[in-house]
């Protein structure tokens, strides 16, 4: 059967969604990004792209600095809310009931929520349109020990076309085809 032809777009799915922060425990954003992307194992290094026009931009380029929040399904609302409402009107720590942290590489806190974060240096910036994008070194990683296991136990959102889901079944290893 011929597939539909679309018009170019972000097709890409399903792509994680993530609680962003950036700033310092005193003067802090915590946004929700889904441009998120692992682009480099040595250095280990992440890419988040952001819109300009987004509160969580100016700590970030003043900064120097974010963390990637991985959020778990118990915290889906936090997460829509967090990128439903602009931190240039709104107290979102307030508002989520989110609690913060000092990191212990940069000045930005992370989400305590978050059984996974990963505090980023800013290494490059791309200017790419609507987007900028921030490449960031990975410069330390907390992780609750409950979730080494990944998978079921990390219980990660997945952002599908607009939509939040949850994994479903384990289909094998990296490597069942070749056993
Ligand atoms: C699931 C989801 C994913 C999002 N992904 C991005 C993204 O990757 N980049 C971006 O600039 N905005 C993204 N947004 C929009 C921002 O989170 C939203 O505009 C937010 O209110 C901005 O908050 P701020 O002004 O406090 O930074 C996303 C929103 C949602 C709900």
């Amino acid at each position: 059967m011929a597939k539909l032809l679309k018009t170019p777009s972000t097709a890409l799915t399903p792509v994680p969604a993530v609680l962003v922060t950036a700033g310092t425990m005193e003067s802090s954003a915590v946004t929700t990004l889904a441009w998120v992307g692992t682009i480099c194992s040595e250095p280990p290094m992440i890419s988040i792209s952001v819109r300009p026009e987004r509160w969580l931009h100016h700590f970030i380029v003043e900064g120097g600095a974010f963390v990637v929040n991985v959020v778990d399904t118990a915290h889906a609302r936090a997460l829509d809310l967090c990128g439903s409402v602009s931190g240039r009107d709104t107290d979102k720590w307030e508002l989520s009931a989110l609690t913060r942290e000092q990191g212990t590489a940069t000045a930005v806190p992370l989400v305590t929520e978050c059984p996974i974060n990963i505090e980023c240096v800013v290494r490059q910036t791309l200017h790419l349109g609507s987007h900028d994008m921030f490449i960031g070194e990975v410069v330390a990683v907390h992780l609750e020990r409950r979730v080494q296991a990944g998978g079921r136990a990390l219980d990660p959102v997945c952002y599908v076309s607009g939509q939040y889901w949850k994994l479903g079944d384990l289909i094998g290893p990296m490597g069942f085809s070749r056993k």
